[in-house]
C-alpha cells in the first residue's frame, strides 16, 4: 500500500453510543447493551431507548457514504450526532482530525456554518422567500455580503438546474424542484461535508432517479464528502461508494455495494440484498477476469495456435507493447499461417471482432455485449489498454442470486 498525502478521514466515529433516557436508566441501558442485550429488551427493563450502540466507521474525504437501515434503526440519530445537534452518550466523533466534543461554541458554530451542511427530507425551505433567497440563506446566516451571496446562490442553482426559477417561491415548485433548492442551499454554503437525511424518500420514483443522478454527477465534479441516509437498499447501492448497514442501532456491515452483495455479513443482510437489482450494482470491474491468452505481434503463429488449443479458444486479443488492443487473431488464420510457415503474426490479419467496455459500466449495459464474439468482452482503461475480460458465464453467474443457507428464512 502506498502512503497517501492525507490519510485523515473527514469523519471518524469511534464506538458511538446514544441512549435516550434519564441518567440512571440510560446508564443501565448502556450496561445492558454492552452485554449484548437487544433494544426492545433494554427498553422493557430500563425504559430507555438504545438509539445507536457502539458504532465505529470512517468517511474518507470525497466519499459518498450511505447509512442504510429500516425506520427506527438509528439513522437520524447517527447523522445528528455528526454535527452535534445531539450529544453522544459515549464514544467520539472527529471531523477532519478534530474531536467534535472539544469544540467551544464559536468553533461549533463555525463548523456548522462552514464545514457541514444538512439537507432534509422536508426541504426546510422558507416559504416567503424566493428560491434565490432560500439558496442564499446559509450564507446570509454566516454574514456573507450580498453580492458574494448572490453569486454563490446563482452558481448553486445553476448546478442543480434551477437557474431559471430563481425568482419563484417554493410553493410554486414541485417536490423534486424544492428538493433541488434544498441541495442548492447546501452547495451555496460551500461546506466540505453534506449530511443528507432521507432527502429523496418523499419523491416519486422518476423524480427520485433524476435526483440520484444529479447527486452522483455533482459528487464526481465537486468532490464533497457526503453522508447520505436512506431506508432504500437499491438507492444505497446506486449511490454509495460504501454503505453502512444499521439494524436496531447497531452496525451490521460496512462495505461497497458489490462487497455486501458478494458476502453478506449475516442472514439479515442476505435477506435484504436478495431484492437488490444486481445488474445495476455490479460492474465490469466486479466480474473482471485475467485474459487467458494475450498475444503479441512478434509471436509465432504455430505456438499461438497451440496455446489457443490448450485453452479451447478460437481466437485471442493481440496487444501492442502498451497493452493496447490491436485486434483479434483467429485460429483459422493461425492454422493457415502455420501451414505456410509464416514467422510472425501479421497485423493485417487481425480482425475487429470484439467489443470493449470501461470497468465501471454496470452489468445491465453489458448483458447484450457478452458472448457475441470468439473473444470475451474486453475491459479497457482510459488509454484503451486491456485490463482483463468479462466472459459471458461470469456475468450470468454474478447476476444469479446466491442461494441462501438452510437457516435463512
Ligand atoms: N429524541 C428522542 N427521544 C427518544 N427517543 C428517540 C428520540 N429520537 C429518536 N428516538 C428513538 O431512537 C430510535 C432511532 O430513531 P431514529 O434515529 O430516528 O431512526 P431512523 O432515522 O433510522 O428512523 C427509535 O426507536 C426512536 O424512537
Ligand atoms: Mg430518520
Amino acid at each position: 500500500m502506498g502512503t497517501s498525502v492525507n490519510d485523515t478521514p473527514m469523519i471518524r466515529c469511534t464506538e458511538l453510543t446514544k441512549v435516550f433516557g434519564s441518567g440512571t436508566s440510560a446508564n443501565d441501558a448502556i450496561r445492558l447493551a454492552g452485554e449484548g442485550v437487544g433494544r426492545s429488551e433494554i427498553q422493557r427493563r430500563t425504559g430507555a431507548t438504545l438509539a445507536v450502540h457502539d458504532v465505529s466507521f470512517d468517511v474518507r474525504p470525497g466519499e459518498l457514504f450511505v447509512i442504510m437501515g429500516l425506520s427506527g434503526s438509528g439513522k437520524s440519530t447517527l447523522v445528528r450526532l455528526l454535527n452535534r445537534l445531539i450529544e453522544p452518550s459515549s464514544g467520539q466523533i472527529d471531523i477532519d482530525g478534530r474531536a467534535l466534543n472539544s469544540l467551544g461554541d464559536a468553533d461549533l458554530r463555525e463548523l456548522r456554518n462552514q464545514r457541514i451542511s444538512m439537507v432534509f427530507q422536508h426541504f426546510a425551505l422558507l416559504p416567503h422567500r424566493t428560491v434565490r433567497q432560500n439558496a442564499e440563506y446559509g450564507l446570509q446566516i454566516r454574514g456573507t455580503e450580498a453580492d458574494a451571496r448572490r453569486e454563490k446562490a446563482e452558481w448553486a442553482l445553476d448546478q442543480v438546474g434551477l437557474a431559471d426559477r430563481a425568482d419563484a417561491y417554493p410553493g410554486q415548485l414541485s417536490g423534486g424542484m424544492q428538493q433541488r433548492v434544498g441541495l442548492a442551499r447546501a452547495l451555496a454554503s460551500d461546506t466540505d461535508v453534506l449530511l443528507m437525511d432521507e432527502p429523496y424518500s418523499a419523491l416519486d420514483p422518476l423524480i427520485r432517479r433524476d435526483m440520484q443522478n444529479l447527486l452522483v454527477r455533482l459528487q464526481s465534479e465537486l468532490k464533497k464528502t457526503i453522508v447520505f441516509i436512506t431506508h432504500d437498499l437499491n438507492e444505497a447501492m446506486l449511490l454509495g461508494d460504501r454503505i453502512l448497514l444499521l439494524k436496531d442501532g447497531r452496525l451490521v456491515q460496512v462495505g461497497t455495494g458489490p462487497e455486501i452483495l458478494a458476502a453478506p455479513a449475516d442472514d439479515y443482510v442476505a435477506d435484504f440484498v436478495s431484492d437488490v437489482d444486481r445488474s445495476r450494482v455490479l460492474t465490469a470491474q466486479d466480474v473482471l477476469r485475467e485474459a487467458r491468452i494475450v498475444v503479441r505481434l512478434n509471436e509465432r503463429p504455430a505456438e499461438v495456435l497451440n496455446r489457443l488449443g490448450g485453452a479451447e479458444a478460437t481466437g485471442a486479443y493481440v496487444v501492442d507493447d502498451q497493452d493496447r488492443i490491436l485486434g483479434v487473431v483467429r485460429d483459422d488464420w493461425l492454422a493457415g499461417a502455420a501451414r505456410r510457415g509464416t514467422g510472425e503474426i501479421d497485423r493485417d490479419s487481425l480482425v475487429a471482432e470484439f467489443r470493449t467496455t470501461e470497468a465501471d459500466r454496470p452489468l445491465i449495459d453489458l448483458v447484450d455485449q457478452v458472448g457475441r464474439h470468439v473473444v470475451p468482452l474486453a475491459v479497457v482503461d482510459e488509454e484503451k489498454r486491456l485490463l482483463g475480460v468479462v466472459p459471458r458465464g461470469a456475468v450470468l453467474a454474478a447476476l444469479a442470486v446466491p442461494s441462501t443457507n438452510e437457516s435463512g428464512s
